[in-house]
């Protein structure tokens, strides 16, 4: 196979890397990357099978842990995230489970902030809880509630920003600082900016960690995860996943390579959509509060920008009321997809409290401030207008 992604990668902008960085080109010269769907491939004898083996030549062997097609993703989403290396997953959960069980071990300690992807919760409070790997829950915005949490065994600091599905923002440089001098990894979920809009690799995060699933895909199509980070931290994550086994499909992965080349102007789209959105719901009478960090309204407003000139297609919104108007609101809309997913061209809401974070605690829902007049709304790449009148049936 021969690299066709170029040699002067390091002077090429963003959306060059985009749709060339990682590029593999086969022996028939194909324009648009191949999807090898293979799970094993061949030697021309038993010595070079042994070689291959033995890691003593570069080359492919199954695809558990080495396809060409998860390379060139994998390459390609390193080059966008500015890191030196990225392993891809089989899902978002799998790439967070990854990081922490090939990075840390029995009686290590992770910080991680309390507002992040529900399942999050149960992976860290009951699995890794299971493996001797305990966690410390922190208001993501407060720095002093992640220094007070620090111990001398904390390995990991873990955090989403903006957090999914309130917006709260993380200072990634301030959360750097903390995990640098506790001797720790700072890792952060990108995956509602994505690298389109935030790298958090350029304000000291150790590993970026996404759900390719989501914006990545960009259409709502597989599943799929990645760690990005420093090549030292990869190469242990990746001899879990190859022992483990946690791998992505060759398919999934070549769906995610190729929504690489498309992900800025979907994500810049989606997110001015979301911006005016916001602005929209802000002035409708049924709307208790609008979650938003690209409105100067949010708290957190200034480090938002700081850190992202557009912030993301993921809104939340309550409704004056409780449970019964939040679902009045999803239940008559006639365009908007009723899901739980984000990240997909077609504009989607869901009530967190009964889908995303139903499997946590009343407690644990009241702390990270998931109400039951809350709706989150991920805004797609219909026209604006569509997507206000389809919400304000429900808000009327
Ligand atoms: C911010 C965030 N991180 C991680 C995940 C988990 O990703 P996956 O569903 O691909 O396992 C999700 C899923 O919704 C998410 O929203």
């Amino acid at each position: 196979m021969a690299d066709k992604s170029n040699s002067n990668l390091d002077s090429m902008s963003f959306d060059t890397l985009a749709v060339r960085a990682g590029y593999l080109q086969s022996s028939f010269q194909e324009n648009s990357e191949a999807l090898f769907l293979t799970s094993s491939f061949t030697y021309k004898n038993a010595a070079e099978a042994a070689r291959r083996f033995a890691n003593e030549e570069p080359g492919f062997i199954y695809s558990r842990f080495t396809n060409p097609t998860v390379t060139m993703f994998q390459d390609r989403l390193a080059a966008l995230e500015g890191t030196e290396a990225c392993i891809a997953t089989s899902t978002g959960m799998a790439a967070i489970s990854s990081a922490v069980m090939g990075l840390l071990k029995q009686g290590d300690h992770i910080v991680s902030s309390q507002s992040v992807f529900g399942t999050v919760m149960p992976l860290l409070n009951q699995i890794c809880k299971r493996f001797g790997i305990d966690t410390t829950w922190v208001d993501p915005t407060d720095l002093g509630a992640w220094r007070a949490a620090i111990r001398p065994n904390t390995r990991m600091l873990f955090c989403e920003t903006p957090s999914n599905p309130l917006a709260e923002i993380c200072d990634i440089a301030a959360l750097a600082d903390i995990a640098k001098k506790a001797n720790a990894w700072l890792a952060i979920d990108n995956c509602l900016l994505t690298p389109a809009l935030q790298r958090p690799i350029e304000f000291g995060a150790d590993l970026v960690i996404h759900s390719a699933t989501k914006y990545i895909d960009g259409q709502g199509r597989v599943l799929a995860g990645a760690v990005c980070g420093r090549k030292e931290l990869i190469d242990q994550i990746y001899g879990f996943v190859r022992t483990a086994g946690p791998a992505i499909s060759p398919f999934n992965a070549w769906i995610c390579l190729k929504g690489l080349e498309t992900l800025k102007l979907r994500v810049e789209a989606q997110s001015r959509s979301a911006l005016a959105l916001a602005h929209w719901l802000e002035a409708q009478p049924m709307v208790e509060r609008v979650y938003y960090a690209g409105l100067t309204s949010h708290p957190q407003h200034a480090l938002a920008m700081r850190q992202s000139a557009l912030q993301g297609a993921v809104l939340s919104f309550e409704v004056k009321g409780a449970r019964a108007e939040a679902w009045r609101v999803i239940d008559a809309v006639k365009m908007i997809s009723i899901t739980a997913n984000l990240g997909d061209a077609k504009t989607t809401i869901t009530h967190p409290a009964t889908t995303t974070h139903a499997r946590i605690s009343q407690a644990e829902r009241d702390a990270a401030g998931i109400g039951e007049n809350l709706l989150r709304v991920a805004v797609g790449l219909e026209w604006i207008e569509d997507i206000q009148c389809d919400l304000q049936r429900g808000l009327s």
